[in-house]
């Protein structure tokens, strides 16, 4: 059994600075890390305007970086061989004739999105990159590449005459989530909303945060689960992302497409008994996860605020969790046979509650199981997995962590 188990801040360091002086002849001048995410509930509501409930995970990806006195940036990383090279003075968004191909984009993304908030001027950098987010399992490796080089270009412009770290309050760390959405969007051509960024960069050790997607606005959240004998098992399914781009931009402009036709700016802003007969059969159902999403998004955080989580209110999260997975399954289509299948097993061998988490069309989903039923929902996964003949699923223990620094 394959439980992907997360580094320590010391051994992620260790690596990326190894990486750095054998790339580059020279010590890392700092490093940095971002956390990957899992969302406990809350899932296709940020783009529409509505609530999410996402967590910082243990495993992260660190960056150790040097500043250059030019404009040229040099990235290794441990997933491939070779040194790439990008000039931060041709950048050219997605859709230009000058795209900033693969990974790269994400990095110096960042340092565009940056300086078109209006931010000075970046400097050069050379970085190493290594991670322990496993990639494609919908744990949001990339905002977690996004957000570890954010921290990496906010140090150097800390530097600079007049201006300061942006990750020293929760409102800087905002403006960060913003130019790391920027560059998703606008360089890499990921056009997702931006709960991942929000959870990598805002998140608390011990606590979820519910985000409110409207404002960015945010509300910390205890989220102990080991206190009450609980865990959260994220089962990477490693099912194959198949279309996962143009279905995901498909769900997205569906929404938008809905929202307009009943006049409303987002889907949040409708009335949990709103009049949907003006769409088609499709936009119904695609809205209608929204709007009973964002219900049971707040119904979850109002339940984990109001008390213990045992008994009859540990029994409703679980439920909430469940019916969101059947949500998105029939109603937004984003399930695939991996994870309905890795929900009913864990529900099966006595999960409290199952779904899956992220985009949806492969990726992760996680269970809320009582410690002491851990190792026999791993089993009874696994065993199933090989039935169906599908690929191996590789298990995380999820603890909600502390952000980017
Ligand atoms: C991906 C996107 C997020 C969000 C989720 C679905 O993770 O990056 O912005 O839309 O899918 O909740």
């Amino acid at each position: 059994m394959i439980v992907n188990e997360a580094w320590s801040l010391d051994e992620g360091a260790n690596r990326v600075s190894d990486l750095f002086e054998k790339s580059f002849g020279y010590s890392p001048h700092a490093i940095h890390s971002a956390p990957g995410r899992v969302n406990v509930i809350g899932e296709h509501t940020d783009y529409n305007g509505g609530y999410a409930l996402p967590m910082a995970l243990p495993h992260r990806t660190f960056a150790a970086v040097g500043k250059r006195d030019d404009r040229v940036v040099r990235l290794i990383s441990a997933q491939e061989t070779g040194i790439r090279e990008v000039n931060l003075d041709e950048v050219g968004t997605y859709d230009s004739d000058n795209p900033v191909e693969g990974w790269p984009a994400y990095v110096v993304g960042v340092a565009w999105a940056l300086e078109q908030q209006g931010k000075p001027k970046m400097p050069g950098m050379d970085v190493a990159i290594d991670s322990c987010v496993p990639f494609g399992a919908g744990l949001s490796s990339s905002a977690a590449l996004e957000c570890a080089v954010a921290v990496a270009w906010d140090a150097f412009m800390a530097e600079e005459d007049g201006w300061y770290a942006l990750i020293a309050s929760d409102k800087g760390r905002s403006e960060l989530v913003e130019a790391c959405i920027s560059a998703e969007n606008d360089i890499a051509g990921a056009p997702t909303g931006g709960m991942d960024q929000a959870a990598s960069l805002r998140c608390e050790e011990g606590s979820v945060i519910l985000l409110d997607s409207k404002d960015s606005s945010i509300r910390h959240i205890p989220f102990d689960l080991e206190a009450v004998g609980l865990e959260l098992l994220v089962i990477d399914t490693r099912a194959p992302h198949q279309l996962a781009d143009g279905q995901y931009a498909e769900r997205r402009a569906t929404c938008e497409a809905s929202a307009k036709k009943l006049g409303v700016k987002y889907l949040a802003d409708l009335e949990p008994d709103a009049d949907l007969s003006e769409l088609s059969e499709n936009e119904r159902k695609r809205t209608r996860h929204v709007i009973t999403e964002i219900a049971r998004t707040l119904k979850f955080a109002e339940l984990l605020e109001g008390g213990e989580l045992t008994g009859e209110r540990l029994a409703e999260l679980g439920q909430l969790m469940t019916e969101s997975h059947e949500s998105l399954r029939v109603d937004y289509e984003v399930t695939v046979p991996e994870l309905d299948v890795a929900v009913s097993t864990a529900l099966e061998n006595g999960a409290i509650g199952a779904r899956m988490t992220g985009g949806g069309f492969g990726g992760s989903a996680i269970a809320l199981v009582s410690v002491d039923k851990v190792d026999q929902v791993i089993d009874a996964v696994k065993a199933r997995f090989e039935e169906h003949g599908f690929n191996e699923p590789h298990f995380l223990h999820a603890k909600p962590s502390a952000p980017a620094n």
